[in-house]
């Protein structure tokens, strides 16, 4: 793993956002997330404006690891770059994607789930994957599975992730970090709830630490 990836491994949790006003909400945002220990985040380009979010939040915590989430572009690598994101998010594995990741020296880690995803992935020379859609695709019995063909890998596990399963995935050894929209829904970021995150995020790194214990 590199310098990023053992980061983002210690804090062992990845909000996945979707930000549909990153100039009012950006800034409150990556406070609410570093108050609560946990200063990562994915910005999805499911909302237009992710490359400003993701500027504002770097800009506003240069400490924060901000990446992209959804890319399904090397265009969109270009505006993860240029806003001072520090690692894309792919849903699938996109081999021109990846090279052109590769290419530019920012860390991405593509959607894998399968053993033909993860022998591509090994060709590939990467080594920690996003598991996704991760409950939906059979979960930590698959994750387990996988890592018997394939035990140089380290997993990103996201969708379905929760509070109620945090623990059972963040105590498998495989696993780098859960990812999860659960502590950054929709109705938290638009109404505002700023202490409520800073709280998801507290309980999510504890849970984390007691899994691992
Ligand atoms: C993602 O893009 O990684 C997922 O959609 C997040 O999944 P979740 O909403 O179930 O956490």
């Amino acid at each position: 793993m590199n310098e990023l990836q053992k980061r983002i491994s210690q804090i062992g949790v990845v909000p996945v956002i979707k930000l549909n006003n990153p100039q009012r909400d950006a800034k409150p945002l990556a406070d609410a997330l570093c108050a609560g220990g946990v200063p990562v985040a994915e910005v999805t380009f499911r909302a237009a404006g992710a490359a400003e979010a993701i500027r504002i939040m770097t800009e506003s915590h240069p400490e924060m690891m901000v990446g992209a989430g959804t890319v399904l572009t090397t265009q969109q690598v270009d505006e993860t770059i240029a806003a001072g994101g520090k690692f894309v998010v792919t849903p699938g594995l996109d081999i021109e994607i990846v090279q052109y990741c590769q290419q530019k020296g920012i860390t991405v880690f593509p959607g894998c789930t399968t053993p033909t995803d993860y022998h591509a992935a090994f060709k590939l020379g990467l080594e920690v994957l996003k598991f996704f859609p991760a409950e939906q695709s059979g979960g930590l019995a698959k994750i387990k599975a996988m890592a018997a063909p394939f035990p140089m890998f380290q997993v990103m596990p996201t969708g379905g992730v929760g509070l109620k399963n945090l623990g059972e995935y963040a105590a498998c050894p495989v696993i780098c970090a859960c990812g999860g929209s659960y502590m950054v829904t929709a109705d938290l970021i638009d109404n505002g709830k700023w202490d409520e995150i800073t709280d998801l995020c507290k309980k999510s790194v504890e849970i984390v630490k007691e899994a691992r214990k």
